[in-house]
């Protein structure tokens, strides 16, 4: 039936998992920082990166009230997926409870490319498949692999988007091999000078690749999820575009280009402040219909107000998961593109 070498019972959960994970007014919180990545974030409110730091701030996140219902899955580092809560529940099992997929960053991080200046592909690809299989063991329903492309000069080359379009959609292959939904990642930054439209020619060069060689590896469609960054200007640009022509340009390359068989973008937030990110989302399914769920897949957007409520203190928990709730709230209602500044 088109899905290649996956069994009917595979590729029907990978369709089932993807559909779960962009549900209506549901999206992802994306946890999955690096540990070097956590600290610079711990950096900002001085608090150490402990292993027990990292996982009681994970377990605040995760245990913060009614964010299921805003929150389908949570995309966590290798560390996290192995931790428990302080009640000794295994965080997968924790958020299964509460009807949330645990999902797993798996990527292992960036690495020059020989005969460029700057730009980078994503490493991780040996021994995937086994890794993979335990990641699944452990109860991971979903994964994601993210690589990165920069806007600037002669970037990004033709040679940079070729080999991270290739490793996405190994990678992609590999996790539904092995019964997980890859959550695609191909990150074009926002840092610098750019304007909106070259950010748009780009946003659709890598995805026409991407897709491309999705189709290549024999990728089922329907049983994975996107995640891009929107098209915006560059942040140190002088002419920024307002929310409505981000929200125009971002939906007329992605239907220029992905196909309607994919179920859902999941977009990521690349430094947006929370409440453009919020902003954006809204306006595009204001726009709607579209043939995909435009959803969220937020890592600073969704965290940087808890985590500056938290400040590393126990007493400020309570507070610290009210606004992750509040943020997921705002978010749940810009998937029906129902957000309004009042209710920030
Ligand atoms: P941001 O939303 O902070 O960009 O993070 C999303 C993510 O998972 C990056 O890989």
């Amino acid at each position: 039936m088109g899905t290649y070498c996956l069994s009917p019972e595979i590729s029907d959960r990978l369709a089932e998992t993807a559909q779960a994970l962009v549900a209506p007014g549901k999206g992802i919180l994306a946890a999955d920082e690096s540990n070097l990545t956590i600290k610079k974030r711990f950096d900002t409110i001085d608090v150490a990166s402990t292993e027990e730091n990292r996982r009681a701030y994970r377990e605040l996140l995760f245990t913060a009230p009614e964010i299921q219902d805003y929150i389908s899955g949570v995309i966590m580092f290798e560390e996290t997926l192995g931790q428990s809560s302080s009640d000794g529940r295994p965080f997968t099992d924790l958020l299964k409870e509460r009807g949330i997929i645990p999902g797993i960053k798996v990527d292992t991080g960036l690495t020059l490319i020989p005969g460029t200046r700057e730009e980078k592909a994503t490493q991780g690809l040996d021994g995937l498949g086994e890794r993979l299989e335990g990641f699944e063991k452990q109860g991971a329903g979903f994964a994601k692999w993210r690589a990165v492309i920069n806007i600037g000069g002669h970037l990004p080359t033709r040679l940079a988007v070729e080999i991270n379009a290739h490793a996405l959609s190994r990678y992609a292959a590999l996790c539904q091999a092995a019964g997980l939904v890859p959550i695609v990642e191909p990150e074009i930054l926002m840092t610098g000078s750019h304007d909106a439209d070259a950010c748009e020619r780009v946003s659709e060069w890598v995805l026409r690749t991407v897709f491309s060689e999705l189709s290549a590896h024999r990728v089922f469609l329907e049983g994975m999820i996107l995640k891009p960054s929107m098209v915006t200007a560059g942040d140190t640009c002088p002419e920024q575009t307002d929310v409505d022509t981000v929200a125009r340009a971002t939906l007329r390359v992605f239907r220029r280009v992905v196909p309607a068989a994919v179920p859902g973008i999941a977009f990521l937030s690349g430094g947006q402040s929370s409440e453009l990110a919020t902003a954006h989302l809204n306006a595009m399914n204001k726009m709607g219909p579209n043939p995909w769920e435009l959803s969220f897949s937020y890592g600073r957007a969704l965290q940087e107000q808890p985590l500056k409520t938290w400040q590393g203190k126990t007493e400020n928990l309570a507070a610290a998961q009210s606004a992750l709730l509040k943020r997921s709230r705002c978010n749940g209602a810009a998937r029906y593109g129902k957000y309004s500044s009042g209710m920030e």
